[in-house]
C-alpha cells in the first residue's frame, strides 16, 4: 500500500550546519519517504576509498563543492533505483542551477517534479556553534549535538550503541570556507520560488519546531 506521501519529491535547502540532515532523518520516518543525501554518498565513497571517494575528497576537505557532472551521475544514479521511484527526500542536493535542472529533467522524465523545496535559514553564528559540536555515529549515521542534542552517555550512540566521532570538514578553517561558499545560490532559491514549490523555514527553533513547521509545508 502507497504511503500518504507517495510520489512526492522533496528538496531540502541551507547552509552547512542548517540541520538538513538531522531534520531528514526526521522527516523520512514522518513520511516513509527514501532520504537521499549526497553528503553521505561521498563519505561512503571516501570511508571505502572509491576512485569517486578519493576525488570527492580533494573537494570536500577544502570546504569545496564537488564538480556538477561527477555529483550529478552519482545522484541520477541513485534515483534509477527502485526506492525512490516513489518519491524521495534530496538533502544536499541540488547546490546550483545546473543541479536543479538536471533534477527536474530526470524526474520529468518519470512523470515527475520536484514537489516542495523547504529552505532551512539558520544565521552564520549559529551555523558555526552547530558544526563545532556536532557527533555523528559511525554505525548508523545518527546526528548529535554536543550541547543542543547530546547523547545519553558522552560517545556513544542512544540508538544503536556505535561510536560517535566528529567529521574532518567541521574544522573551524573548513567550516569557514564551506560557509563562504556553499550557502544556496540566491538563483537556487529563485529557481523553486518561480516554480511555486519554495518554502522558508525558520532553523533557529527547537529541533521539534523546525520538524513540525517541515511537516507543515508539505501536508
Ligand atoms: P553535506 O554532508 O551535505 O554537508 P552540508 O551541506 O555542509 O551540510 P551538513 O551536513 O554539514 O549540515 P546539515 O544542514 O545537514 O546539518 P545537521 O543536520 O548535520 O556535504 C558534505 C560535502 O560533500 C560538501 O561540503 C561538498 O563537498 C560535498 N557535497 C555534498 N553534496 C554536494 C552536491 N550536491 N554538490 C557538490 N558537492 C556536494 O546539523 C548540524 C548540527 O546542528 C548537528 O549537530 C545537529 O544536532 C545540530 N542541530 C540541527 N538542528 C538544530 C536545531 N534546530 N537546534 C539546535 N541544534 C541543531
Amino acid at each position: 500500500m502507497k504511503g500518504l506521501f507517495a510520489d512526492v519529491y522533496i528538496v531540502l535547502l541551507g547552509p552547512p550546519g542548517a540541520g538538513k540532515g538531522t531534520q531528514a532523518q526526521r522527516i523520512a520516518v514522518a513520511t516513509k519517504l527514501v532520504h537521499i543525501s549526497t553528503g553521505d554518498m561521498f563519505r561512503e565513497n571516501v570511508k571505502n576509498q572509491t576512485e569517486l571517494g578519493k576525488l570527492a575528497n580533494d573537494y570536500m576537505s577544502r570546504g569545496e563543492l564537488v564538480p556538477d557532472e561527477v555529483t550529478i551521475e552519482m545522484l541520477l544514479e541513485r534515483i534509477s533505483r527502485d526506492d525512490a521511484r516513489a518519491g524521495a527526500m534530496f538533502d544536499g542536493f541540488p547546490r546550483n542551477v545546473v543541479q536543479a535542472e538536471a533534477l527536474d529533467a530526470a524526474l520529468a522524465r518519470e512523470g515527475a517534479k520536484v514537489d516542495f523545496a523547504l529552505l532551512i535559514s539558520v544565521r552564520d553564528e549559529e551555523l558555526v556553534a552547530r558544526l563545532g559540536g556536532r557527533w555523528i555515529c559511525r554505525n548508523c549515521g545518527k546526528l548529535y549535538h554536543e550541547r543542543n542534542d547530546p547523547p545519553k552517555r558522552a560517545g556513544v550512540c542512544d540508538a544503536c550503541g556505535g561510536e560517535l566521532y566528529q567529521r574532518e570538514d567541521d574544522r573551524p578553517e573548513v567550516v569557514q570556507s564551506r560557509l563562504e561558499k556553499q550557502k544556496p545560490p540566491a538563483a537556487l532559491i529563485e529557481h523553486y520560488r518561480k516554480a511555486h514549490v519554495l518554502k522558508e523555514i525558520d532553523g533557529e527553533q527547537s529541533l521539534d519546531a523546525v520538524t513540525a513547521a517541515l511537516l507543515e509545508a508539505i501536508r
